[in-house]
C-alpha cells in the first residue's frame, strides 16, 4: 500500500504536522475539518453565515476544511435549508468561499450526497423530525425522498419513492453534474458520502435495500450502485486531485453491515480510484443483534486502521478524538493518515495551533497567518519580559521618577521594580 503517513517524514516534526501530498494536492498538514451541517443555506445556496463558518478554521490552521453534506439536488437535501450544489448560482457562492479558504493555505473540500430517504426533514435540533402539512402552512412543504426500496427511515416519516432502473441512471448523470459543479466551485477535494443512513449507505444496508434486481440482493448487488456513483464522480472529478469515501464502517444497533462489507466495499473502492476512507459508523438502525457504536473517545479509530490494515487504503479517523497527543499517537501508530475534527473545531476554529504548542512544535504561532502569529510572538516577548506578578507601575500621568526605556520596537516601556 501506498503509505502517506510515513513518506518524507521529519522525525522533529510532528507527524500531525507533516505535509502530505495526495495526487497532486498538498496538503499542509494532517488536521481536517469534518463536514458539518448548518441548516443556514438559502435555497441550497451558501451565504455570509458559510464564508466565516469555514474561513474560520481556514484562518485557524486547519490543512483541510470541509464543507456540509452538500446535495447533488435539491430533493436529495435533509432540510430546506441544507447545503446544494445544483445551479450555477450555487458555483459562484462557493467560488468564493474556496478562494478564501486557499489564500490562508489550507485545502477546501466538498462533501457530495444524497439524503434519500432521510429527505424532507427539520434539522438536528429538532431530531430531523419529519416536515409535515403543518410545517407546508409555516412554508415549509415537505417532499417525497428516494431510497432503493419502499421503506420509511423512522415510524412517523414518509414512505420514499422507490428508484427505477431508468432513474438510478439519471441519479449517476446528476452525480456527475454536480461532481462538475464542485470543480468549477474550486474545490479540491471531493468527498462522496457513503453512510449516516444517507442514500448510498440505504443502498449498501439489507435493512433499506430489499431490491431484487442487479441493485439488491447480495453484497455485490447492494454495492454496485455505489460503485457506480464512484465511477461516475472520478471520471469527471480531475485526476490529479483526491477522492475521498466516507462510509459508515458499520450500521448502527441492529444493523447488517459490517466491517467485512466495509472492508471489501473499500478494496473496490481503491480500484476504482478512490483516495482515501473517512471511516464514520452508524446511521442506520435495525432490530438484529449488533449492537450500538459506543460514543466513547477515538470510537471510530479501530475502524480505521482496520480498513488501512486490511483494504490496503489510506484511512482518516474521526470521532471524539479531542488531544493532540492522541491524534499524534495514532497517526504514529499508523492507524490512520489524517485525523479529523468536528465538535472540537468548533469550540476551538484555533485547534491546530494549540495543538501545535501541546505537541510542542517549534513556534506553534506559524501555524496562524504570519501577520496574527508576529502579534502572539510580540505578546509573549512583553510577558516573559514581565513575567506575571512583577510589579510594574503602569503610568497615569508622566512620572519621570521612574526609569522609562524604549524597547526595540521603539515602545517606551517602565523599567521592572526589583
Ligand atoms: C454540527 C455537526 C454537523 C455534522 N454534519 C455532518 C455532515 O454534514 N456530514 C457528515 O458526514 N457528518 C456530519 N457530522 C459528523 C461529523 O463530521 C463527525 O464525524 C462527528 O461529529 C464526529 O467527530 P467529532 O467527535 O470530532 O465531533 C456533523 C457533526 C456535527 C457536530
Amino acid at each position: 500500500m501506498h503509505n502517506p503517513s510515513q513518506t518524507g517524514a521529519d522525525p522533529a516534526v510532528p507527524l500531525l504536522f507533516t505535509p502530505l501530498n495526495m495526487r497532486s494536492v498538498r496538503l499542509k498538514n494532517r488536521i481536517v475539518v469534518a463536514p458539518m451541517c448548518q441548516y443556514r443555506s438559502i435555497d441550497g445556496g451558501p451565504t455570509d453565515w458559510h464564508l466565516v463558518h469555514l474561513g474560520k478554521f481556514a484562518v485557524g490552521g486547519a490543512g483541510v476544511v470541509f464543507t456540509e453534506e452538500t446535495a447533488i439536488e435539491e430533493r436529495g437535501r435533509k432540510t430546506h435549508a441544507c447545503a446544494g450544489l445544483y445551479n450555477d448560482e450555487h458555483v459562484t457562492a462557493y467560488r468564493r468561499i474556496t478562494d478564501f479558504i486557499k489564500a490562508q493555505g489550507a485545502v477546501p473540500a466538498i462533501q457530495l450526497g444524497h439524503a434519500g430517504r432521510q429527505a424532507s426533514c427539520h434539522g438536528a435540533e429538532l431530531g430531523w423530525k419529519p416536515l409535515t402539512e403543518e410545517d407546508a402552512k409555516a412554508g415549509l412543504p415537505p417532499w417525497q425522498g428516494v431510497a432503493p426500496s419502499p421503506i420509511a427511515w423512522s415510524s412517523d416519516a414518509a414512505v420514499p419513492h422507490e428508484l427505477s432502473r431508468a432513474e438510478i441512471g439519471e441519479m449517476l448523470a446528476t452525480w456527475k453534474q454536480a461532481t462538475l459543479r464542485a470543480v468549477d466551485s474550486g474545490f479540491d477535494i471531493c468527498e462522496i458520502h457513503g453512510g449516516h443512513g444517507y442514500l448510498l449507505h440505504q443502498f449498501l444496508s439489507p435493512l433499506a435495500n430489499k431490491r431484487t434486481d442487479a441493485y439488491g440482493g447480495d453484497r455485490a448487488g447492494r454495492m454496485r450502485f455505489v460503485l457506480e456513483v464512484a465511477e461516475a464522480v472520478r471520471s469527471v472529478w480531475p485526476a490529479d486531485k483526491p477522492l475521498f469515501f466516507r462510509m459508515s464502517v458499520v450500521d448502527g444497533r441492529g444493523g447488517q453491515w459490517f466491517i467485512e462489507d466495509s472492508i471489501a466495499l473499500a478494496a473496490a473502492l481503491r480500484d476504482l480510484g478512490v483516495d482515501l476512507i473517512d471511516c464514520s459508523s452508524g446511521g442506520m438502525n435495525g432490530d438484529g443483534p449488533f449492537p450500538p457504536v459506543p460514543r466513547v473517545p477515538e470510537f471510530q479509530v479501530a475502524y480505521a486502521k482496520t480498513l488501512r490494515e486490511q483494504a490496503g487504503m489510506p484511512t482518516l479517523a474521526v470521532g471524539l478524538i479531542t488531544s493532540p497527543q492522541r491524534a499524534e499517537v495514532i497517526l504514529q501508530a499508523g492507524e490512520a493518515d489524517l485525523i479529523a475534527i468536528a465538535r472540537g473545531a468548533i469550540w476551538d476554529p484555533n485547534w491546530p495551533a494549540h495543538a501545535a504548542a501541546e505537541l510542542g512544535k517549534h513556534d506553534p504561532y506559524a501555524v496562524l497567518p504570519g501577520d496574527m502569529a508576529f502579534r502572539l510572538r510580540d505578546r509573549d516577548r512583553h510577558r516573559d519580559s514581565y513575567p506575571s506578578g512583577s510589579k510594574v507601575d503602569i503610568p497615569l500621568a508622566p512620572d519621570r521618577s521612574v526609569p522609562y526605556s524604549w524597547s526595540e520596537r521603539g515602545e517606551y516601556w517602565p523599567a521592572a521594580r526589583e
